[in-house]
């Protein structure tokens, strides 16, 4: 089919619109209009006003800004669909994600919508720190005029949840912003409460129904908004993983060691949504092991087959603990809905007392609150207080560019003994069971733009890593092995035993050899009775790498979110202070400012 178009296309756009539409069938060309349509609303309602000298610019629209800081994409998606859904109700609006917002104008807001997730232990997103701390500055404003609401994303089995949001909460508030409706604290299963407290959030804004986009059906734009449209393209989603072949399965620990980290590959060949750049994780979707499950049967006295009602659908218990709860970790809000479900004194004075509770805890899965604090329950009501089971992410250690068709992932094997029994991670072990060519594993992709290879290839780059930290260090050197013209890079990494946990040795000493990496330190803590880490190696080098940095290297960080990112961190504020002739304050702000300029990246856990 060839369709003549005139009107304000270009030869060139003419002819791909042509080559497009030519190739799309009915159904295809019935969704594409009406995506345009949505796409065309938000475009022609966000133009900004350019005032013309000595006319004052009269708009009876009401605006509202909407500020985001997200690490994982969750905040920036629903920041995107509360636009859309501004923009339907007449809004004129301003989305701005917290790290490119001036803060300046925060003064100047009527109203203001936040949307921020907590990360770390109980710390703000890097693009919402320097906000967040304004706020809670000195030189923080009086904002006797802005109205705002604050919805605020985390995961309940975090101590401090969702403190990042309560902190913009209450900060503003402090300054004398105007709540205009209850903060909104998400767990992970956000979708649902969030997309109606942001339809309620602005109704209260007050929309302005005369400037609602007719020719945009609502339903359009917040199927875009919301990612359908992967969806309706067949891509794989969170919530529509791929299921991916495994290729390959190698233990990369020598003998004597009873830790275990595996290489996996996988085949996502064809797959439609699995496009990744090096620094992207994997999501995961696993199952629970038949062991715990058979444990939590025995010790409730629930049957297997007993039909519970999960989301609506009908299953049997055995398939409800297989595939829909987390069994092999408790939190906060599981131990209250037990509380909830069976009173028990000592229990509530566990919960009482934040470290006692942290502290119970850690380690312990649910076989063992019913073996602690023995109660009968329902097998309704075990689903009820159970958590839904989440995927987990990977570092993916591939490139795309070099393993065409494939995705990496280095996995840790979690294995341990807590409160007198085995424990074992339900992913990892998910994983380390899958065979090799007969079973699939549910993948998704979870885009990550804050840890980016430079963009000019040329630019020196420093990777440090720990343990399963190294993985993507792996996708960034095959990647750049493939340049042309690749800056110089440098990987320090830090495990137990150089004879057991060198992860990837001879691929490392090949990239070496090729020129693809220039330097390698590494550092085996258990190998002496000094223990070692990559952060002892850095200050080895502290000129040399100081060297780099003012040659422009960008720096990379990944592993360990407790303890070794912070120690690395402070190993480059004392090199920099030491080699820099700088006062500690100064060297902390050159590299505060190395992570401004995202110069300094970290993808931590
Ligand atoms: C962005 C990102 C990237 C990641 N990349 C990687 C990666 O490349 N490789 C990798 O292996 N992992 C990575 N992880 C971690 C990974 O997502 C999982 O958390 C990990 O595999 C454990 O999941 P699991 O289901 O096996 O264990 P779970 O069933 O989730 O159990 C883990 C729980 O066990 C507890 N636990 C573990 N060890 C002990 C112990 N010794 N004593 C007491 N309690 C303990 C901890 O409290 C932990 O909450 C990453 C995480 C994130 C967020
Ligand atoms: C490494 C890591 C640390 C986290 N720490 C917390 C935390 O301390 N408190 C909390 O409520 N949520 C925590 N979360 C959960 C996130 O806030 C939650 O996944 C949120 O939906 C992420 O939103 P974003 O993608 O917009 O960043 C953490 C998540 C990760 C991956």
């Amino acid at each position: 089919m060839s369709l003549n178009i005139s009107g304000p296309l270009s030869a060139e756009q003419q002819e791909l619109f042509t080559k497009l539409t030519g190739s799309l069938n009915k159904e295809q060309l019935a969704w594409i209009s009406g995506y345009l349509a949505g796409f065309t609303a938000q475009k022609t309602e966000v133009k900004e006003e350019v005032p013309i000298e000595g006319v004052k610019t009269i708009s009876n629209q009401k605006s509202l800004t909407i500020l985001y800081g997200s690490r994982t994409g969750n905040g920036e998606g629903l920041a995107k669909k509360a636009k859309a859904i501004a923009i339907e109700n007449g809004f004129e609006v301003k989305l701005k994600s917290m790290g490119s917002y001036k803060i300046r104008d925060l003064q100047t807001e009527k109203n203001l919508m936040v949307i921020v997730s907590t990360h770390g232990e109980g710390v703000p997103p890097f693009s919402a720190r320097e906000l967040h701390d304004f706020i809670y500055s000195k030189r923080a404003p009086r904002l006797d005029d802005v109205n705002f609401a604050v919805l605020a994303l985390g995961d309940s089995s975090y101590f401090q949840f969702c403190k990042t949001g309560k902190d913009f909460d209450e900060q503003l508030e402090v300054l004398g912003a105007k709540r205009l409706v209850p903060r909104l604290a998400c767990d992970v299963e956000y979708e649902q409460p969030a997309g109606d407290w942001l339809k309620a959030t602005i109704q209260t804004f007050g929309g302005d129904a005369t400037k609602i986009n007719k020719a945009a059906p609502q339903f359009r734009i917040d199927l875009a908004a919301q990612g359908a449209v992967k969806e309706l393209q067949n891509s794989a989603s969170k919530k529509h993983p791929f299921m991916a072949p495994v290729f390959e399965k190698i233990t990369l620990h020598g003998k004597g060691t009873k830790r275990q980290t595996l290489h996996i590959e996988l085949n996502t060949e064809g797959a439609a949504g699995l496009e990744y750049e090096p620094g992207d994780a994997a999501g995961i979707i696993p199952v629970n092991p038949p062991e715990l499950i058979n444990e939590v049967l025995t010790i409730t006295g629930l049957s297997a087959d007993i039909e519970v009602d999960i989301k609506g659908q009908k299953s049997s218990l055995y398939e409800a603990l297989y595939r829909d709860v987390e069994l092999s970790k408790i939190t906060v809000d599981v131990v209250n809905r037990y509380l909830a479900f069976a009173p028990n004194d000592k229990l509530q004075e566990v919960t009482q007392h934040p470290e006692k509770f942290k502290e119970y805890l850690e380690g312990r899965d649910i076989v063992d609150l019913f073996q602690d604090y023995p109660a009968k329950v329902s097998a309704e009501d075990l689903i009820k207080l159970l958590r839904p089971l989440q995927p987990r992410y990977y570092s993916i250690s591939s490139s795309p560019k070099a393993n065409p068709g494939e995705l990496h992932l280095t996995v840790g094997v979690v294995n341990y003994e807590n409160a007198g029994r085995n424990k074992r991670g339900t992913c990892s072990t998910f994983l380390s069971e899958v065979a090799v060519e007969n079973e699939q594993v549910p993948v998704f992709i979870e885009s990550n733009p804050a840890f980016r290879l430079p963009e000019n290839d040329e630019t020196p780059i420093i990777m440090v890593g720990a343990g399963t930290g190294i993985a993507p260090f792996r996708a960034f050197v095959q990647h750049r092995e493939l340049s042309e013209k690749a800056g110089k890079s440098w990987l320090f990494f830090g495990n137990r035993n150089f004879e057991t946990e060198f992860l990837y040795q001879t691929e490392w000493q090949g990239f070496i050899k090729s020129g693809a990496l220039t330097r390698m330190d590494v550092a085996f803590s258990r190998d002496n009775d000094k223990k070692e880490y990559v952060q002892h190696r850095l200050l080895e080098n502290a000129p040399e790498l100081f060297k780099w940095l003012e040659d422009g290297a960008h720096v990379y960080i990944c592993g360990d979110m407790k303890k070794m990112a912070g120690d690395v961190q402070h190993a480059l504020v004392k090199i920099v202070s030491e080699q820099g002739l700088l006062s500690k304050e100064s060297a902390q702000e050159y590299v505060d400012n190395l992570q401004k300029d995202r110069r300094l990246q970290l993808d931590v856990y």
